[in-house]
């Protein structure tokens, strides 16, 4: 049966009064439930009836005006914070010129943010093709290596996360994704992260490409040993085999690096970009490779395209995003916040033995290991509670991630690692959590 419902906009500041308020996240609840995915209302958010309303910097703010500390960063998007005004800007005046581009002429946009990341970019990766989400990225690079290499084996890694489109999916390495959707495309094959001597046994006649996250961020926030990206480069530089370094996630300054492979000095083939490059203001991917692998795209351009790929609006927020990360300094910030956001977590892993297993990360990509999925949950949803956002990884499920934007202060730090605290204190026996926690797993 088809609802009629009446729609309802948020009304200006002045006007809103609790009841419009109320009706709104109903409003949203009932139209996700029945035009989203029922699944809404199992969710946290859902069942209490939690709308999005504003976001700005640090902060995501509530439709009952409840700010959240967004330590979620909408899974690595918000390098630069909320809406970020340059940002905003830049495309507010790309508004009043040109939107989406005619296809036809020169794109002026795109190539001038194209010359922007060839200028950052380590090695000598030069050209970029832009698309419009990590996962497109991932698909055009796997592409490329089979192209220029004229092969289709990929080895990728176990727990790895490159996205869920076909090709993408793929090369993801967790069979909860991957099963339902079987057979995916021949030629992937998925050994032990952290381990170049698997990789190295993996390779054969076929290899096109070896694919890596930096660290694996779905993984669980997994940082192979020193040494490993410097090691898997030596071994596809001498076997001629590609390597594609999927830097969506942990690339534009989250590790405290703009890339995270500058970390070991080495430089991928082909390195796929997305998430935190859209400037959190509008989506865009990319990858990027060198100009001697990039003269297989020469004699047919369109042979691998996007219509909305490269679009003004999106290659501005991005060129602004860039000039963001130099100007203030972002990829330094994160290296300090998170050597200080990781050190005040350790403390606690201390303190808290029998609930945190542990803390890993780089820079500001930093996870949290709880000692069960069941107080991950409990824990993550009290954090909801006390104005705190954060995630599970989705690869891991009793890791927590914490990508806030890389404009987070020490006092900002100081409130969420002081919130965990607390949640955790309560959870000692005589604490009102543990009680709740325990009825919670009675129920399941
Ligand atoms: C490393 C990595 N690659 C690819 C993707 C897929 O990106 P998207 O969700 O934009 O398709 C993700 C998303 O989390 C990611 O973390």
């Amino acid at each position: 049966m088809k609802h009629k419902l009446k729609q309802r906009q948020p009304l200006p500041v002045a006007e809103r009064g609790t009841d419009h308020y109320q009706q709104i996240a109903d409003q949203a609840l009932e139209n996700s439930i029945h035009y989203l995915n029922h699944a809404y209302a199992h969710k946290l958010c859902g069942a209490e009836g939690v709308v999005e309303f504003r976001d700005e910097g640090v902060w995501t703010y509530d439709n009952r005006g409840q700010r959240y500390l967004d330590c979620l960063g909408g899974y690595g998007i918000f390098n630069a914070g909320h809406r970020h005004p340059k940002i905003i800007a830049a495309v507010k005046a790309q508004l009043d010129q040109v939107c989406l581009h005619s296809q036809d002429l020169l794109n002026p946009w795109a190539a001038h943010l194209a010359r922007q990341l060839a200028s950052l970019a380590p090695g000598r990766l030069r050209y970029s093709f832009f698309c419009n989400s990590g996962s497109e990225a991932v698909e055009g690079a796997i592409k490329l290596a089979r192209l220029y290499t004229g092969k289709s084996g990929i080895i990728a890694t176990v727990n790895a996360y490159h996205g869920v489109s076909m090709g993408a999916l793929s090369a993801t390495g967790r069979e909860v994704f991957r099963k339902p959707f079987e057979p995916l495309l021949p030629g992937f094959v998925h050994v032990p992260f952290g381990d170049s001597s698997a990789i190295e046994a993996a390779i054969n006649d076929d290899t096109a490409a070896v694919i890596l996250e930096p660290i694996q961020g779905e993984g669980g926030i997994n940082v192979p040993p020193l040494g490993y990206l410097r090691k898997v480069r030596q071994i596809t530089s001498k076997k001629h085999v590609l390597l594609i370094l999927d830097e969506v996630q942990t690339g534009c300054g989250r590790t405290g690096r703009m890339f995270a492979c500058e970390h070991e000095h080495i430089a991928p083939d082909i390195i796929c970009l997305a998430k935190a490059l859209s400037g959190g203001v509008v989506p865009i991917g990319c990858f990027m490779s060198t100009p001697k692998i990039w003269k297989v795209f020469e004699h047919n351009p369109t042979i691998h395209n996007s219509t909305f790929g490269g679009n003004p609006i999106a290659c501005t927020a991005a060129s602004a995003f860039l000039e963001v990360l130099a100007e203030e300094h972002l990829p330094a910030r994160a290296a300090l916040m998170g050597s200080y956001f990781m050190q005040q977590l350790k403390q606690l892993t201390k303190e808290y033995p029998g609930h945190l297993a542990d803390v890993r990360g780089r820079g500001l990509l930093i996870g949290v290991e709880f000692t069960s999925k069941h107080l991950r949950e409990a824990v993550q949803e009290e954090l909801f509670h006390r104005g705190v956002l954060v995630a599970a990884t989705m690869n891991a499920d009793k890791t927590i991630r914490i990508e806030p934007p890389l404009i987070i202060t020490e006092t900002q730090i100081n409130l969420m690692v002081t919130t965990l605290s607390s949640i955790l204190a309560d959870l000692t026996p005589a604490g009102r959590w543990r009680r709740r926690l325990m009825s919670r797993k009675e129920l399941s």
